[in-house]
């Protein structure tokens, strides 16, 4: 029906008959002249309808926002003042000579440049996807995926299907479960992950695989987190770390030199899991913010003040300081602000320090807890945080994992509320995980990454006598604070995984009703191997600078995981419940 896309019309076509299609982005009368800014895909076009063209002026006079028109017409220079710049077809117009309206439009119930709520938004999400970025992001994530697949192709990386009618497999979250009909009583779980079947694919000699593989997982939401959500999965066998993580970063400085002709550095730089969380409290530390967690702790064993002496002496505690540059001039409202954002971490208070001036000695700080520190304890903290006049000194003091989840949550907030974020790409793999945690409550250990990773000593005995003390084979790479990925050199050796089936109280009968055939085709001749996976859906809202993956992703689903443009979740009928065996609870009266 076309000749262009409106949003290719440029000076090169001036003199020349053109036809093309699109939305009625906006219409204005100027002196009789009506004009249109046609839009599609592509971009916006210019359209001047003359009244001299009375059979055609009638028609472009009904015309209103949204309407679906085909315009056939002559391509012209804009009059000089009136080029826009900014606009990719800004230096031309058409000069209507045809005009066919395909299709009315009611009014839109949110215009394009408006910020409607996310309920509207994803009810209407086929007019929320008509705005420019959006459509943009699509475009960027097809790019993407364009670029990933061309080369891990090109290294010999073979695309496979796995299931998605399944069984769980343990990533940590919930499962989605599907009802079978022709088993009656038995359910599908849909994949958190394609993990076991990656690894299978192993075992039968496959060599390198990869899927961009949609995944499920019932958990809370956040902003990067949706409840089916894309991974970019790969697999390699006969390989170590070393060998994954480096294939791994030449994909990503592929995409993003593809894609955003971005050069990142090479190679990423690698940070122990130890490090991290000591320096930057998180295992996916922002390497643009230049802020660092400051132990103090040894200095605290003596202070007359309980909050700091009793984590300090404390094998599992932590008293940390973060120095915030030029903090002084935070009024009181403000660290108060900041106190209660910690106490979401659990942080029971948030001591501080205000330096008015360093070389002033006592009478230079401002602080409720100056009166507990002695002189020395001060001078400390002063020079291990090298804070300087004008600073201010946070204090954490709790368990080490409260400390750590509070200033390191706490080191990113201060970092956007001041500017402190520097611009660009800060890519790190992040290593040396803990192979086990012990879980808070149920003091049992359970795995930081899926219970396949592959512990770094060799020795299951050895690892069952310390497992506390182990660390795992798996790799985190972090981009700008977020992870983007992960992934492990796996156990392929069935003592072992039977060992950390163990640990992680995971009883043979349930190891074997729920693993069985893993646990058996590592019997068959399994080659070592490892593999990671990439949130894709985070990368392409990196990438496009969106606040959240939702504006990466067509259809998301809302906070509570419905869709408000389908209605789903939904019911089903009394027949389909009665064929998949399934009664439900009346809900419970209150
Ligand atoms: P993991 O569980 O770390 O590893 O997932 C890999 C990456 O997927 C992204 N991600 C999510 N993105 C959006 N919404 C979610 N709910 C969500 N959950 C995870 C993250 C994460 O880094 N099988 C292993 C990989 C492996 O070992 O090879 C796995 O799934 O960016
Ligand atoms: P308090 O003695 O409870 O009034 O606390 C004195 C100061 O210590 C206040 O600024 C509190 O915010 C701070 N504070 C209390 N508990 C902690 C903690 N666990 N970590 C850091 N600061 C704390």
């Amino acid at each position: 029906m076309r000749s262009h896309y409106c949003g290719e019309i440029g000076e090169s076509l001036n003199g020349q008959e053109i036809e093309v299609c699109g939305w009625v982005h906006r219409r204005r009368d100027h002196g009789g002249v009506i004009f249109i800014d046609l839009r599609d895909r592509e971009g916006l076009l210019q359209i001047v309808f003359d009244p001299d063209r009375a059979e055609i002026f009638a028609d472009a006079e009904r015309i209103r926002s949204e309407y679906v028109l085909k315009v056939k017409g002559l391509v012209r220079p804009r009059p000089e003042g009136t080029v826009n710049p900014n606009m990719r077809t800004g230096k031309v117009e058409v000069l209507a000579h045809e005009l066919e309206i395909l299709n009315k439009a009611e009014t839109p119930p949110f215009h394009h440049d408006e910020q409607a709520n996310e309920d509207i938004r994803l009810k209407y999400r086929y007019l929320d996807l008509r705005r420019e970025n959006m459509l943009g992001n699509l475009m960027l994530r097809h790019k993407v995926t364009v670029a990933m697949r061309s080369f891990l192709d090109s290294h010999g990386f073979v695309d496979v299907e796995t299931p998605m009618l399944t069984r769980a497999t343990p990533e940590g979250a919930r499962d989605y479960i599907v009802p079978s009909r022709t088993n009656p009583g038995k359910f599908f779980a849909l994949p958190q992950s394609p993990q076991i079947f990656k690894q299978l694919l192993m075992m039968s000699g496959l060599d390198r695989y990869y899927q961009i593989v949609r995944c499920f997982r019932d958990e809370d939401l956040r902003a990067d987190r949706q409840p089916e959500f894309t991974q970019l999965d790969v697999e390699m066998s006969f390989v170590d770390e070393a060998a994954v993580t480096n294939t791994m970063e030449d994909l990503v400085r592929h995409l993003f030199k593809e894609t955003l002709d971005v050069e990142l550095p090479n190679p990423f730089p690698r940070m122990t899991y130890a490090e991290a969380m000591l320096r930057y409290g998180s295992d996916k530390p922002d390497l643009r913010i230049d802020l660092e967690l400051v132990e103090v702790g040894d200095l605290m064993g003596s202070v007359d003040f309980k909050v700091f002496a009793g984590p300090a002496a404390d094998p599992e505690g932590r008293v940390a300081a973060l120095c915030v540059p030029g903090g002084c001039e935070m009024s009181r409202k403000v660290i108060d602000d900041y106190t209660k954002y910690v106490s979401r971490f659990g942080a029971r208070g948030l001591a501080y320090i205000k330096v008015n001036d360093v070389d002033a000695g006592r009478e230079g700080l401002q602080s409720p807890i100056l009166k507990f520190l002695p002189d020395d304890v001060i001078s400390g903290i002063i020079e291990r945080t090298k804070a300087a006049t004008g600073d201010l000194i946070f204090f954490g003091a709790d368990k080490a994992r409260i400390v750590n989840d509070a200033l390191g949550a706490l080191r990113v907030k201060v970092g956007e509320d001041r500017g402190l974020i520097a611009d660009g790409w800060a890519p790190l793999w992040v290593v040396d995980f803990p192979m086990f945690e012990k879980d808070a409550q149920s003091k049992r250990w359970t795995a930081l990454h899926h219970p396949f990773t592959a512990p770094s000593i060799d020795d299951a005995d050895a690892l069952r006598a310390n497992p506390g003390e182990a660390l795992s084979r798996a790799y985190d790479i972090v981009l700008n604070g977020s992870e983007i990925g992960g992934g492990s050199i796996r156990i392929h050796d069935q003592e072992m995984q039977a060992a950390v089936f163990e640990l992680l109280d995971i009883s043979e009968e349930e190891a074997e009703e729920k693993f069985g055939f893993l646990l058996k085709a590592l019997q068959f001749g399994c080659p070592p191997h490892g593999g990671i996976a990439f949130g894709l859906d985070r990368v392409v809202m990196l990438m496009a600078g969106a606040e959240s993956i939702r504006d990466v992703i067509a259809f998301p689903k809302t906070q509570t995981a419905s869709c408000p443009l389908t209605n789903a979740p939904g019911d089903v009928s009394a027949e389909q419940l009665k064929e998949t065996g399934i009664r439900l609870r009346a809900p419970r009266q209150e």
